[in-house]
C-alpha cells in the first residue's frame, strides 16, 4: 500500500461509526429524538416525485442560501452549503492546510478534527481542556504566538464535554490568530449564544452549523458555514459542485418553514437535559458535567464498565474511552422523556447492584 497511499493515511485508524439501531434506547449519537413528522414526510416524498431526478440539482441552492442568510441576518454570499458539516470541514482543510501547517485545538473534542488534520498533513498542537475546566485561554494564546497556526479549532458547545465558550475569549482568540478560527456550532441551538454576530468584527472567524442535531436531519446530511464573504468565496472554489442533492434541498427548505415547531422541540430537549443532569448529579458514585448541548458527559465508579452494563440492558450510550483524558467516561444524548426515564432507572439499578456486589 505504501506505493499507493500517503504515509499519513496509512497510519490512520479511520472513523469507526457506532452501532445504529437494534437497541431499546439509542442515546449514542446526539441525534434529535424527534423524527420529521409523518405528514411532512408524505408531502416531501410527493414533492420529490415531481422533480427531475435525471438532471443535476441547481448548484449551491440559491434558495437555501437566501433562507439561511435571513435566518442569521447575514448576506447569502456569507453562506456555504455542505453535505453535512463534516464535508465542509474537509473543504476547509483542503483549501487552507499546507503540509506541516500548525493547527491549535483543545482536546478532548470532536474526533474528526484530528483525523482530517492528519489526512492533510497538518501539525496538531494541542492544549488540553479537561472536562469541567475553563478554556485554557492564556495557554492557547501562547500556542498561537509560538506556532502561528493556520487554523484554530473551537467546538462550542464542545462535543463531548458540553462546555460552552464565552464570546470574550473568542474575541481574544480571533484578535491573536494569524489564520482562520473555525468555530463549530453543531449544537448551537441548545446553548445560550451564537458567535455569528461576531462575524462583523472578525474577518478570520468561520462558523459551522448543521441540520443533523436540532433539525432532525442527520439521515439526509446537510450543514453549512457562515463566514465573511471573502473567506467563503475562497472556500467555494474548493467545495464539491452539486453536493446538495435535490431531496436534501427540498427537505431543508421545508423544515426551515417549521422553525417555530422546531423551537418547541429544542426547549423540550433543554428541559430534559436539566432534568437528566439533576438526576445524575444526585446519584452517588456518578461524576457528571454541566452541558450546553443535547448530551451529557458522565463517569461511573472505577471498576464498573457502565457502557457494557447499559448495553446489556438495551441502552446504547457513547463510550468515550479512547478519547484523551476520558477513559471510563460515557456521553449520553438526551432522548424522549420515556427514554431518559428508562436510562436513569436502569443506571440507578446498575449502581445499586454494584454497591451490593462490593
Ligand atoms: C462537533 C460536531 N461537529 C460536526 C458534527 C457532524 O455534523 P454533520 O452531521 O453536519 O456532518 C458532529 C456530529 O456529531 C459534531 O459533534
Amino acid at each position: 500500500m505504501t506505493d499507493y497511499f500517503k504515509k499519513s493515511v496509512l497510519e490512520l485508524h479511520g472513523y469507526t461509526s457506532p452501532p445504529q439501531r437494534e437497541y431499546r434506547v439509542k442515546l449514542n449519537q446526539n441525534e434529535s429524538p424527534f423524527d420529521v413528522p409523518d405528514p411532512v414526510k408524505i408531502e416531501l416524498t410527493a414533492a420529490a416525485r415531481s422533480l427531475l431526478w435525471n438532471r443535476y440539482p441547481c448548484n449551491e441552492s440559491p434558495a437555501l442560501m437566501h433562507r439561511l442568510a435571513q435566518r442569521h441576518a447575514v448576506e447569502p454570499e456569507q453562506i456555504l452549503l455542505g453535505n453535512g458539516s463534516n464535508q465542509l470541514f474537509q473543504t476547509l482543510l483542503a483549501a487552507t492546510l499546507e503540509p506541516g501547517d500548525a493547527v491549535v485545538y483543545t482536546p478532548p473534542t470532536f474526533s474528526l478534527y484530528e483525523l482530517y488534520t492528519r489526512v492533510y498533513d497538518g501539525r496538531l498542537v494541542h492544549v488540553m481542556q479537561p472536562p469541567g475546566a475553563d478554556y485554557p485561554l492564556s495557554e492557547v494564546l501562547a500556542a498561537i504566538k509560538d506556532h502561528r497556526p493556520r487554523l484554530i479549532y473551537i467546538c462550542s458547545p464542545n462535543n463531548p464535554t458540553g462546555w460552552e465558550m464565552d464570546l470574550d475569549s473568542l474575541t481574544r482568540i480571533c484578535q491573536a490568530a494569524p489564520g482562520l478560527v473555525f468555530f463549530d456550532e453543531a449544537y448551537g441551538e441548545f446553548c445560550a449564544q451564537s458567535a455569528i454576530p461576531s462575524l462583523d468584527k472578525f474577518e478570520n472567524l468561520l462558523i459551522s452549523r448543521t441540520f443533523s442535531k436540532a433539525f432532525s436531519m442527520a439521515g439526509l446530511r446537510f450543514g453549512y458555514f457562515v463566514g465573511n464573504a471573502a473567506v467563503i468565496a475562497q472556500l467555494r472554489k474548493v467545495n464539491i459542485p452539486y453536493n446538495i442533492n435535490i431531496f436534501t434541498e427540498l427537505a431543508a427548505l421545508r423544515l426551515l418553514e417549521h422553525e417555530k415547531e422546531m423551537a418547541r422541540g429544542i426547549e423540550f430537549i433543554k428541559k430534559e437535559r436539566d432534568r437528566v443532569f439533576a438526576a445524575l448529579q444526585s446519584m452517588a458514585g456518578i461524576l457528571v458535567f454541566p452541558s450546553a448541548a443535547n448530551f451529557i458527559l458522565m463517569k461511573g465508579p472505577a471498576g464498573l464498565d457502565l457502557f457494557q452494563a447499559l448495553k446489556e440492558r438495551g441502552i446504547l450510550v457513547r463510550d468515550m474511552t479512547g478519547y484523551p483524558l476520558l477513559s471510563g467516561y460515557q456521553r449520553v444524548s438526551i432522548g424522549l422523556a420515556h427514554e431518559n426515564d428508562i436510562f436513569l432507572q436502569t443506571l440507578e439499578q446498575i449502581m445499586h447492584d454494584n454497591v451490593e456486589k462490593r
